[in-house]
């Protein structure tokens, strides 16, 4: 069987979500892949994307353990358990304590159950886990409500990778007013939600409906892309005042009070569909310019990852805000890259004169970064600029995006993290 997810019928085919990630799951995309330069697991999914969700939510989890040992997490849309994985894999605060702890949560301090619509994936899952007692899966439909209404509360009610964007905003709302009848003070949801101002789809931008179609086109070899037939199915594009709407709905009905923690927005330049250019913007390809800043056995090319956004100026009416915070994330990046060009010339100038003019928080990545690169010599890599350079050059891009909130609703993703306060 193919590994590519193929159309079987005409050229732009609607299919439901259900199927689509049945075949998914047949075809291997949900086993215990590693990460890699492309694919569904690439390096910005695991050092970006998953440290953005990781980060979001490891202070409600910190406070959650305060109160106690054991912690139970509710996967919504699970897949084959990826919710697992980034939960148990969340870095302690103080990494430079002394100790064997590295991630807040070890696997047996947690009771999870994941919950999905496809039965293949909860198959992937059961066989991913089979060896864990304290991990299963429930195959249920969210549209119908919470599916797990009758057993005891849940610490953490989580969703990762947009399955809750798969809902309508009327049915989230029905689940989260189930979720919030049976969570207690002191649990969090967590959303992971589709971004309506990303700039993947600025043919969306101005749209009235709120469900679009949607593929993940990005799953196929940039090579076969054109030639196969895309899936395509309905999801939900979120801006965070439609979030606040539904929840305040949910939490007035039923008379429970919630805060919103915290909310971001992940993926604002590497969403996947930068690459594919489906939905009415140019193909970009930053994510694979930083899949290669990650990687310790690569070069990229670093004048490929400037970002320029005139290609997309007349959004700017459209949101005016959104488009500000796009312009200053696009400002602080192109500095770092413009550093980075300026060191490898040898610019002195030119390097001196971005540290000079920066606003103080880049000014200070920049001159870590000239003081790294200067001092390669002191380091004992084989290859300094790939295994080192590269990957801090990664990290402090993504840490630029990590810093700017709350969310607008401009990545690919919309993070928030909700406490039932009572
Ligand atoms: C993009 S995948 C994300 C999977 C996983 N959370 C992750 O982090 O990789 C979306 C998942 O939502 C599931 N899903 C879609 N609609 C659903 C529904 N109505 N009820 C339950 N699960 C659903 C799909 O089957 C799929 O596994």
């Amino acid at each position: 069987m193919t590994r590519y997810l193929q159309c079987m019928g005409e050229d732009k085919c609607k299919i439901k979500p259900a199927e689509f990630f049945d075949i998914a799951a047949l075809q291997g995309f949900y086993g215990l892949e590693s990460s890699g330069l492309t694919g569904k697991k690439d390096f910005v999914r695991k050092y970006w994307e998953d440290i953005a969700i990781k980060l979001i939510v490891r202070g409600s989890i910190e406070k959650l353990l305060t109160k106690r040992d054991n912690i139970r997490v509710v996967d919504l849309g699970c897949g084959s358990g990826e919710g697992f994985e980034l939960l148990t894999h969340i870095p302690i605060s103080q990494p430079l304590s002394s100790g064997k702890q590295c991630f807040i949560l070890s696997p047996d301090q947690i009771s999870y159950t994941g919950v999905d619509i496809s039965g293949s994936m909860v198959q992937q899952g059961r066989k991913n886990y089979e060896n864990h007692k304290n991990v299963r899966f429930e195959q249920a439909d969210l549209n119908k409500g919470f599916p797990l209404m009758n057993e005891q509360p849940f610490d953490i009610y989580f969703s990762s990778y947009s399955s809750l964007s798969h809902l309508t905003p009327y049915k989230l709302q029905m689940l989260v007013e189930e979720i919030l009848s049976h969570g207690e003070p002191g649990a969090i949801i967590v959303f992971d939600l589709i971004g309506k101002y990303s700039l993947e789809w600025p043919k969306y931008w101005n749209e009235n409906r709120t469900m679009l179609p949607y593929n993940m086109a990005y799953l196929t070899p940039p090579e076969l892309r054109d030639k196969e037939p895309i899936q395509w199915y309905d999801v939900c594009f979120w801006t965070p005042a439609m979030l606040i709407q539904t929840l305040d709905a949910a939490s007035k009905k039923m008379e429970t009070c919630i805060q919103a923690v915290q909310s971001a927005d992940r993926s604002i330049f590497l969403g996947r569909h930068m690459e594919t250019g489906l939905f009415g913007a140019p193909r970009l390809n930053y994510r694979y310019q930083v899949n290669h800043l990650f990687d310790h056995e690569h070069r990229e090319e670093i004048e490929h990852l400037l970002i320029n956004l005139d290609w997309c100026a007349e959004l700017e009416k459209v949101q005016p805000e959104v488009w500000t915070r796009l312009c200053d994330y696009k400002d602080k990046w192109n500095c770092i890259i413009r550093l980075i060009e300026a060191l490898l010339h040898g610019n002195d100038s030119m390097v001196s004169s971005l540290i000079e003019t920066t606003p103080q928080d880049i000014s200070s990545e920049l001159k870590f970064l000239t003081w790294l690169y200067r001092n390669a010599h002191r380091f004992p890599a084989v290859d300094f600029w790939a295994s080192i350079m590269g990957p801090q050059i990664a990290v402090i891009l993504r840490n630029i995006e990590l810093s700017i909130g709350p969310a607008l609703g401009c990545g690919h993703g919309l993070l928030c993290v909700v406490e039932i306060t009572e």
